[in-house]
């Protein structure tokens, strides 16, 4: 691609590869992945199951480590991190939405949402009045106090979606962020997202089985016997 300016790359993976293994058993996932994620930008990656999309955003986002290659965060390169500098890197610059939501069910909406804030360093009152926001952007302002087991499914998948949104990260990473919604709903919280990514120029790394869904993104990447390729 020729661009006129090098926009600045949040994410980047070079030479990436993972093999996992248990005993003797290894499973070899894929053996040297270039990815480059520019400020702003969105991307979708799409990939059959157990194509290893999952084992890739978990790589990316520190969550995992590569048997090979490095992971570059918002120019850090995350090999080079101790854990705790790598734990906050992340806090500061990603943000994930998984697929089943992982929000602690003995937290309310509003405090599920304040933690990464409050991770941050930051006070409660200004990590409250900022959790409260988001969660109005997403529609769940009157639902502050519910805790997870008293939320919808879509209405925890926004909390999920405002909890990665909150410390306003370079990227946001979803792991099929809409999977287990209805599809008005699903592309209600996909919307969401998109509409939270322009205000905060977020970039986004969705894994999607959806392909109606990864058309409205910048980018669509398919990963393929170990391979990944533009569409
Ligand atoms: N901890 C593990 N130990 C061994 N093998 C694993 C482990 N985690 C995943 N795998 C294997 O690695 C491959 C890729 O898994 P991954 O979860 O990344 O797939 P995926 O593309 O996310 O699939 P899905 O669409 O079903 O979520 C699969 O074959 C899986 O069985
Ligand atoms: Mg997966």
């Amino acid at each position: 691609m020729n661009e006129e300016r090098q926009p600045e790359s949040v994410l980047r993976a070079t030479g990436l590869a993972k093999t996992y293994a248990e005993g003797s058993l290894r499973t070899p996932v894929f053996d040297g992945l270039d990815i480059e994620v520019h400020a702003g930008e969105t991307v979708a990656i799409l990939g059959a199951s157990g194509a290893g999309k999952s084992t890739l955003l978990h790589l990316l986002g520190g969550l995992d480590t590569p048997t090979a290659g490095e992971v570059y965060v918002a120019g850090q390169k995350m090999s080079a991190l101790s854990d705790a500098a790598r734990g906050k890197l992340r806090n500061r610059a990603l943000g994930f939405v998984y697929q089943f939501h992982h929000l602690l069910p003995e937290f309310t909406a509003l405090e599920n949402v304040m933690l990464p804030v409050l991770l941050g360093g930051t006070q409660v009152p200004e990590a409250a009045a900022r959790a409260r926001e988001l969660l109005e952007s997403v529609g769940l302002g009157h639902r502050l106090g519910h805790k997870p087991g008293e939320l919808s499914g879509g209405e925890r998948q926004r909390t999920a979606v405002a909890r990665a949104l909150v410390n306003k990260p370079a990227c946001v990473m979803g792991d099929e962020p809409t999977g287990n919604l209805d599809e008005k709903t699903a592309a209600n919280v996909f919307g969401q997202m998109l509409e939270l990514n322009r205000a905060h120029r977020t970039s986004l790394v969705l894994v999607t089985h959806d392909r109606s869904l990864a058309r409205k993104l910048d980018r669509v990447m398919e990963l393929h016997e170990g391979k990944l390729r533009q569409l």
